[in-house]
């Protein structure tokens, strides 16, 4: 039976160009087969003759998939939060296509093994999972892992998210040996020497809150650090290391990046869609921001900072200084978060909303084009993570697509979601654009 899909009278997005254009796609055996820009209906022949559906588009956006550079699917160990089933499922909710995994599994996922035990068709990803094995042994900041055996298998580079590399040394050997294979390291940015038994961001509402604070140096330092390593191994060895950092929150790590990037090192950075839209105050109780006081689902690391940090990431993705937006997806079952703010694990769970909170913030509040937005989630997502053939529509090219109203407005409501967990601060927040359907590889893996 043909597995043919004919998108009809959409309008397509190519991010990347920030160009919009009626057109159709005709979709056969998971590529693009045919794209025609203009008034709909040249591809009715060709598209009659073989398509299993057609999907009429008229009213909606067509663009590239979503890519996640940062999402956690619990798989192994922890089927109990995530599994990468009910996480992809998630995902494609989103209107995402490809992810990446992160390594803080049970075990950690560090050795081909293990990364094997991530891709397999056991699995049942609902989309692509692309996998970040750990940059150390079990994550312990001590000893590499096998890179050249892991880029083998797949990785798309290292980091031992959760955790910060924190010894120079070990930093400095991560950054050559991943230059080497042109990978870039993913760097978790927190000293933990200073965040020990912290829960929230320190500032004047820590303080009044009575609870022990992570502060901005905490993270600023780490990049800062980093950013040294870059430019002495490009000044010794000979190489171009890539450093990406994840989840930045503050505006004093974003200067040093945007410093950094000025003077021309290869460094990338990634924000996640909470920390533009909720500040700390959130944690005392604010009915704007739809929290009660000490409410553990706006618990998560990096924290959620002041107003000003807030601004300072959303002006960051608006200059270009963060290259894309990662949700950083971190689902935790109902019983672990349902306990005292100190006590709670960190993250949120963030697939689902991440589209409609940033096209709400970014677009609707700062107004960044509807291309722009887009690009944050796709062709620059492709470009830092090296995925050619990714992040834009292309005749040949896989068919990962989202298909969506941007603008429907809408509140979010928790009950819909198809994630296992639920540990959203999002629950009945305002969202922008509703994805109607999303397609990964050639099959629709979402339909509203
Ligand atoms: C992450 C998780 O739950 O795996 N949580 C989070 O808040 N981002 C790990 C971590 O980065 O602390």
């Amino acid at each position: 039976m043909s597995d043919a899909l004919y998108l009809r009278n959409g309008t397509l997005l190519q991010p990347a160009s920030d160009q919009q254009m009626p057109g159709d796609l005709l979709v056969v055996h998971g590529l693009v087969r045919a794209m025609h820009k203009g008034e709909s209906g040249a591809l009715d022949e060709e598209a009659r003759q073989c398509a299993a559906e057609i999907i009429d588009c008229t009213g909606l956006t067509v663009a590239p998939g979503l890519i996640d550079a940062h999402v956690h699917l619990r798989e192994p160990g922890q089927t109990h939060k995530e599994t990468i089933a009910t996480g992809t499922s998630a995902a494609a909710a989103g209107g995402f296509t490809t992810v990446v995994a992160m390594p803080n599994t049970t075990p950690v996922t560090d050795s081909v093994k293990w990364l094997r035990f991530v891709q397999a068709p056991e699995r049942c990803a609902a989309v692509r999972v692309l996998a970040m094995p750990a940059a150390t042994v079990g994550s312990m900041g001590q000893e590499l892992t096998d890179y050249e055996a892991l880029q083998k298998a797949g990785a798309v580079g290292f980091t031992d998210d959760g955790k910060p590399v924190l010894e120079d040394n070990v930093m400095r050997a991560a950054l050559v040996a991943a230059a080497r294979l042109g990978l870039p390291i993913s760097q978790h940015a927190e000293d933990t020497r200073l965040t020990a038994g912290a829960s929230m961001n320190a500032g004047p509402v820590s303080f009044r809150l009575g609870l022990r604070g992570m502060t901005v140096e905490a993270e600023s330092g780490i990049v800062e650090r980093d950013i040294r390593l870059l430019e002495e191994i490009e000044q010794t060895e000979r190489l171009r290391p890539h450093l990406h950092v994840q989840h930045v929150s503050t505006a004093k790590a974003l200067h040093a990046i945007r410093d950094a990037k000025a003077r021309g090192l290869h460094v990338t950075c990634e924000v996640s869609p909470h920390h533009i839209a909720l500040t700390d105050e959130a944690i005392a109780g604010e009915a704007m921001q739809g929290s009660v006081r000490y409410d553990t689902r706006f618990k998560m690391n990096p924290p959620l900072r002041s107003a000003e940090d807030r601004d300072a990431c959303i002006a960051a993705l608006l200059d270009g200084t963060a290259d894309i937006i990662a949700t950083d997806h971190a689902p935790h079952a109902a019983w672990e978060k349902n306990v005292e703010f100190e006590r709670a694990p960190n993250g949120i769970v963030g697939l689902e909303t991440a589209l409609g909170v940033a096209l709400r913030v970014l677009q609707g509040k700062h107004g960044l084009s509807l291309g722009r937005t887009l690009a944050l989630f796709t062709s620059n997502a492709a470009a830092v993570l090296g995925l050619r053939d990714l992040g834009a529509i292309a005749t040949g090219a896989p068919a990962d697509l989202v298909v969506f109203d941007p603008g429907a407005a809408y509140r979010y409501d928790v009950g819909t979601s198809v994630s296992r967990s639920r540990n959203t601060p999002f629950h009945g927040a305002p969202m922008l654009g509703r994805i109607d359907f999303t397609i990964a590889g050639g099959r629709v893996v979402f339909r509203r």
